[in-house]
């Protein structure tokens, strides 16, 4: 398998753990470039459930190496934690693990301040996980914050926290926010620096050696194009970018090197949060939540649901480049009668098929649907293309016309078995 950048084609939750997972057979070395601990990828392996926020998926495999990249931001008690959990549950966590030093640390006062900024916009909250990603990422683009490599010195940790807490204790406390101990803080990260240096490594080396090498390397990107920085439905977004260039920057690795770009799309769309979503619909989000599914990996929260949307995808493609496509969650849609598939929006008289960057214009537009028939039997056991009933193929062949690429992955469950290689 070649270099791969794997992206989510929607807003995020598009089932990227489990084909990570899947891919990763083929791959040497696992890398997350983007995000924190607000992502959540969940990956089923036999009777086992396993929910990763930080650390590649990967990890499941002992036999490949993960790294946490420099664009990654970090909250070590909580990436310590997903460590002993999966110590726990038997799986190898030592020398396959690697952190780059450059990636910044989210600390306990980024996580106060996204909490007091979402309660001071109201109700034009963004509906954050709250994990201090916006805070953390505003720290680094204002070159105040603390990295991996500051982390593991300690005197340079104590020096340097003693500023950060003095400035944002200030600010929490002018809001009403509870100020932080910094002793308390110290002490925690001061011995997470302690536990997490083994594994704190020149990952932008690591890397070029491995290029080199010939190693296989995928890119598992958190959240999806919709939550972008830049090319998302601002300000309802992430702090990083979670878009195909997001992978070069936050590794290090350089364009020319990447091989391929994955994109991932539900066979429906999901939103978690807040923001403009033209397709989201209640019958939709009844059907999905019945049967148990669509409910946060990171945050528990009921997931918005609605029809797919070939506007959004379609966008994601030009963006991202997508060359293949994976489908996920087409089993979400076993029972459906009539599915609708949103080909373009209206906004009263006026149709059109791209996504406008104003956000109060989205908010604005109506879907223009075109109707499919449901397959109306279960697509759980279908083990080939061939096995797949008639209309779901027609309707999966449709979306991918749509969206443009090459279909080439079919999700139909959340178990490893459960993929079809188209
Ligand atoms: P933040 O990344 O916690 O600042 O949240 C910003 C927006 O991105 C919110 O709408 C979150 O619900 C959404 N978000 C962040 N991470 C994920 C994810 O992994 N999946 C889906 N939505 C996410």
């Amino acid at each position: 398998m070649a270099n791969t950048i794997l992206v989510g084609a929607q807003w995020g939750d598009e089932g990227k753990g489990k084909i990570i997972d899947v891919l990763t057979e083929s791959s040497d070395i696992v890398v997350r470039s983007q995000g924190g601990a607000n992502a959540g990828h969940t990956v089923i392996v036999g009777d086992k459930k396993f929910v990763l926020h930080l650390i590649p998926s990967g990890i499941l495999r002992p036999d490949k190496i993960c790294v946490i990249g420099n664009g990654v931001v970090i909250d070590p008690l909580s990436l310590l934690e997903e460590i002993d959990q999966l110590k726990q549950m038997k799986v190898k966590v030592g020398s396959n693990l690697m952190i780059s030093e450059t990636a910044h640390v989210v600390f306990p006062y980024h996580q106060e301040l996204d909490g007091i900024r979402e309660k001071n916009k109201g109700k034009n909250k963004i509906g954050t996980t709250k994990r201090g990603i916006g805070p953390a990422y505003g720290d680094k683009a204002a070159r105040v914050g603390l990295r991996m490599i500051d982390l593991i010195i300690p005197d340079r940790l104590e020096a340097r926290l003693k500023i950060r807490i003095r400035e944002n204790n200030a600010v929490i406390k002018a809001w009403g926010g509870k100020p932080l101990s910094f002793n308390k803080v110290l002490a925690d990260y001061t011995e997470a620096g302690k536990r997490l240096k083994p594994f704190v490594k020149n990952t932008v080396v690591y890397l070029h050696h491995a290029l080199q090498d010939k190693k296989n390397i995928l890119f598992e990107g958190a959240q999806g194009t919709f939550l972008d920085i830049d090319h998302g439905t601002y300000p309802y977004v992430t702090s990083s970018n979670t878009t195909a260039g997001g992978a070069c920057t936050g590794s290090g690795v350089p364009p020319h090197r990447m091989d391929r770009v994955l994109g991932v799309m539900k066979a429906y769309t999901t939103r978690v949060g807040e923001g403009p979503m033209p397709t989201q619909n209640q019958e939709v989000g009844d059907l999905l939540h019945g049967m148990g599914r669509e409910y946060g990996a990171t945050t528990g929260r009921a997931r918005r649901c609605g029809w797919f949307d070939s506007v959004i995808t379609r966008h994601a493609a030009m963006v991202n480049g997508f060359d293949e496509l994976a489908i996920t969650n087409l089993d979400g849609l076993d029972t459906c009668e009539k599915i609708q598939v949103c080909t373009g929006y209206r906004v009263g008289r006026v149709k059109f098929d791209y996504l406008p960057n104003d956000i109060e214009a989205l908010a604005l537009c109506e879907p223009i649907y075109q109707e499919f028939p449901g397959w109306q039997t279960s697509t759980e056991k279908c083990a080939s293309w061939k096995q797949l009933p008639t209309k779901a193929r027609q309707y999966l062949k449709a979306i991918t016309e749509l969206t443009t690429g090459k279909l080439r992955i079919v999700s139909i469950g959340p178990d490893r078995a459960q993929t079809i290689f188209v």
